[in-house]
């Protein structure tokens, strides 16, 4: 069995320790995903990022079975559909159902629904907390008036609000107003919206006898951002792993915050 190292964390309320990195697995199913996690689970990642639109949760639960890692040593993220708004607690049931657990660490509400149903199903997660079947709750790609509309309504802050994060969207004041709140901003998509070649990664990279990948989730992790990158090739996912010893200057995690202004894409 692989032994847990050392690695970053942010503590939830309640659910404990989240490790900042984790392997993100939409787009991967079947023997493929359970490869990816089996490898990950390998080299030390224990946090996992899953949803039931994925239809991956029984491939996560099977690798994580199969690791020999124990359960309460891997932060599990599931998500709620929209479209299963109203239908919360049958829809965890089979997350649970699938992923073979008796709990989640994380469930988050994928993307807002309706309007009139955001508090509503705001409560159900938070019902369900209660019950103990997720350790933690939040949401996902909400906006800022969002989170402050489900507070408002019931005096609980979501844990956690996942929203695409990279050098090209960075925003200070996104960041800023999800720390007041005391929400944590999970990052998703950190590859998919940068431009490994651009100089500053690059010339960032050589400095530190990385390679940009490895600089990008580093400059997350700086900035204590949740970031979840998803692999399926078993050499990424042992390189994006390893970005723990080193770190970035303020001045380069300055630079690096200055590509969402010059926007350059892949
Ligand atoms: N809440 C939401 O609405 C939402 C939306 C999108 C994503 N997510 C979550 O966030 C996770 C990550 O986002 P994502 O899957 O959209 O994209 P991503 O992690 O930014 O990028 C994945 C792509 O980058 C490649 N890649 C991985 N490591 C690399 C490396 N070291 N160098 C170069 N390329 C590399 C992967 O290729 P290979 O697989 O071929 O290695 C894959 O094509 C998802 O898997 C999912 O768990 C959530």
């Amino acid at each position: 069995m692989a032994t847990a190292p050392d690695q970053p964390v942010v503590v939830l309320d309640r659910a404990g320790p989240m490790p900042l990195l984790g392997l993100g697995t939409w787009q991967m199913t079947g023997a493929r995903c359970q490869a990816a996690v089996r490898s990950a689970l390998e080299v030390g990642y224990r946090h996992l990022d899953t949803a039931a639109m994925y239809r991956n949760e029984r491939d996560v639960g099977r690798a994580v079975r199969d690791s020999g890692v124990p359960r309460e040593q891997v932060f599990v993220t599931t998500k709620l559909p929209p479209g299963d708004a109203g239908r919360e607690r049958r829809t965890l049931d089979n997350s649970l159902r699938a992923l073979d657990m008796d709990y989640v660490d994380l469930w988050l509400v994928h993307w807002p629904p309706r309007d009139r149903a955001l508090v509503p199903t705001w409560k159900e997660l938070l019902a369900v907390r209660e019950e103990g079947l997720a350790r933690a709750v939040g949401v996902s790609n909400y906006s800022i008036a969002q989170l402050d509309g489900l507070t408002t309504a019931t005096g609980e802050a979501p844990q956690v609000n996942q929203i695409p994060w990279a050098p090209s969207r960075y925003d200070a004041a996104v960041l800023a107003e999800h720390r007041r709140r005391g929400v944590v901003l999970e990052g998703y998509s950190p590859f998919k919206n940068t431009d490994l070649r651009h100089p500053v990664l690059t010339e960032l990279a050589a400095r530190h006898g990385v390679t940009p990948a490895q600089v990008v989730l580093r400059w997350h992790l700086d900035h204590e951002v949740v970031v979840i990158p998803k692999s399926a090739t078993p050499e990424r996912i042992a390189t994006n792993f390893d970005v723990f010893g080193f770190s970035l200057s303020a001045e380069e995690l300055g630079r690096i915050d200055g590509l969402s202004r010059t926007r350059r894409r892949r």
